[in-house]
């Protein structure tokens, strides 16, 4: 054991204590069947702190570690990896933690800042594969590259050619292969957009003007466009630096959309003014005729921040739809369900292009993030919605789609999440059937140790 068991915190309490192990288990448990035809690794990252902390902890602060799930022919293997980041090797050197966190901002010594940089890069959120290699990544940072076998092979910035950070959430685009991305800063430039070709090559990055700081964790692509939030979610570098909350709700700076073309550059863009809103991820987004539709879930607001100081404060994020048309300038706007949730996902076969299904993880409550309970599937055609729940003591986390290799269907193929019961600590994957979630799982893995409650997944063939 460690001392981080002395930290009160409900982030390293319960299911989202640190494990201090990195395992691998062979020849898992099943129960039901792991489709015979999946074949890869599902990937989930998350925050797993080595070292107790200096001070104040958020999960966003958490050194990453990747758990991977490694389906072949109807079996499964699991291994966890800590990233180890230059911050996290530095601190291993002296045995203790040497960096702060966005909730407790402290400069590290002169010698761990020339080992392990001024910001430790846990690249604790999410995880892509483009052009061949496996990033994990920290929206604060350039992305860290890690091998099929999750070893840590180091921070890739293309040849020298990334400025600045890389958001956690890149996408890429299914027709032409290459991968778009923004990256934000606190200190200007507080935006970049940019384009890695097919090959892997980063061949296009720009600046864009706005007027203020802000969080942009996520953003959409269609087949022409990237689309940024910008919503009053300022950060207060002069708090931060004080050990205070990073984040500013200014609802006075308003809350629009900007519209990049492919390629563009700041003069291209258009921004497009909205109610004042905040989203944290966004399902997709497509074009049709002369309208961009947008489909994300929705908060109000976001007076609590990310629960820095006010925990209990979050608000409920809710389905809704923007349609933005470039004609006339015009943006409408409606909720499309009432149950709320987040770590929204589509078929990313489909990413930039309509797509008829989305899926969204609703909460017990919103009080305290991280208590997801099952998973909601739309079907934008018709307007509907199926949905699975866990039983009272499981919690579960974002689902990812999995496609079918031997499907054609948008919908064939499977939702993978990692479930572990609050009562026996039981951790599992949970696969699901997406063409019909209400069924239930149709096969359980069960974990030999338990997987910490943690960000994003994904799924990447062999
Ligand atoms: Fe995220």
């Amino acid at each position: 054991m460690t001392d981080l068991d002395t930290w009160q915190t409900p982030f390293l309490q319960g299911l989202m204590a640190p494990v201090t192990e990195e395992r691998d288990d062979p020849d898992l448990e099943v129960v039901g069947k792991i489709p015979a035809n999946l074949r890869g690794m599902f990937v989930r990252t998350g925050p797993n702190q080595q070292f107790a902390p200096l001070g104040a902890y958020h999960p966003f602060d958490g050194d990453g570690m990747l758990h991977a799930v490694y389906l072949q022919e109807g079996t499964a293997r699991y291994r966890n990896r800590w990233i180890e980041s230059k911050g996290l090797l530095a601190e291993r050197a002296r045995g203790h933690a040497c960096y702060g966190g966005m909730s407790n901002f402290q400069f590290p010594a002169d010698d761990v800042l020339l080992e392990g940089g001024l910001l430790k890069n846990t690249a604790n959120t999410a995880t892509v594969r483009h052009a061949g290699r496996y990033f994990s990544l920290l929206e604060a940072g350039p992305p860290t590259e890690f091998d099929h076998d999750l070893a840590t092979i180091g921070e890739y910035t293309y040849d020298g050619r990334l400025q600045g950070p890389m958001t956690a959430h890149p996408k890429v685009d299914p027709v032409s292969g290459e991968m778009r991305f923004i990256g934000y800063s606190p200190m200007a430039p507080y935006l970049r957009y940019s384009e890695v070709n097919a090959a892997g090559k980063l061949v296009h990055s720009t600046e864009i003007d706005i007027p203020a700081p802000v969080m942009m964790h996520d953003f959409v692509i269609t087949q022409n466009y990237a689309i940024v939030l910008d919503a009053p979610a300022v950060f207060d570098m002069d708090r931060m630096l004080e050990g205070g909350d990073p984040m500013n709700w200014l609802p006075g700076n308003g809350t629009r959309f900007g519209i990049i073309p492919r390629g563009g550059s700041n003069e291209d863009v258009r921004w497009f003014e909205t109610a004042n809103c905040y989203v944290v991820h966004f399902f997709n987004a497509w074009e049709s005729g002369n309208t961009i539709e947008i489909r994300a879930p929705r908060m109000e607001d976001m007076p609590g921040g990310f629960q820095f100081e006010n925990p209990g404060a979050a608000r409920e994020p809710m389905p809704w739809r923007w349609v933005i048309d470039l004609t006339t300038g015009k943006v409408t706007d409606e909720q499309t369900d009432d149950v709320a949730g987040e770590f929204p996902r589509v078929n990313e076969q489909h990413t930039g292009q309509r797509t008829r299904y989305a899926y969204n993880c609703p909460q017990r409550t919103w009080d305290f993030e991280f208590d997801f309970h099952g998973v909601v599937k739309y079907d934008i055609d018709t307007d509907t919605s199926q949905s699975h729940y866990y039983s009272d003591t499981e919690v579960s986390g974002e689902h990812v789609f999995v496609p079918d290799p031997d499907g054609t269907a948008e919908d064939d193929g499977w939702l993978m999440s990692f479930v572990t019961d609050r009562a026996t600590e039981q951790s599992e994957l949970v696969i699901l059937d997406a063409r019909d979630i209400a069924s239930g799982p149709v096969a359980r893995v069960k974990m030999v140790a338990r997987v910490p409650i943690g960000f994003h997944g994904n799924w990447f063939a062999d």
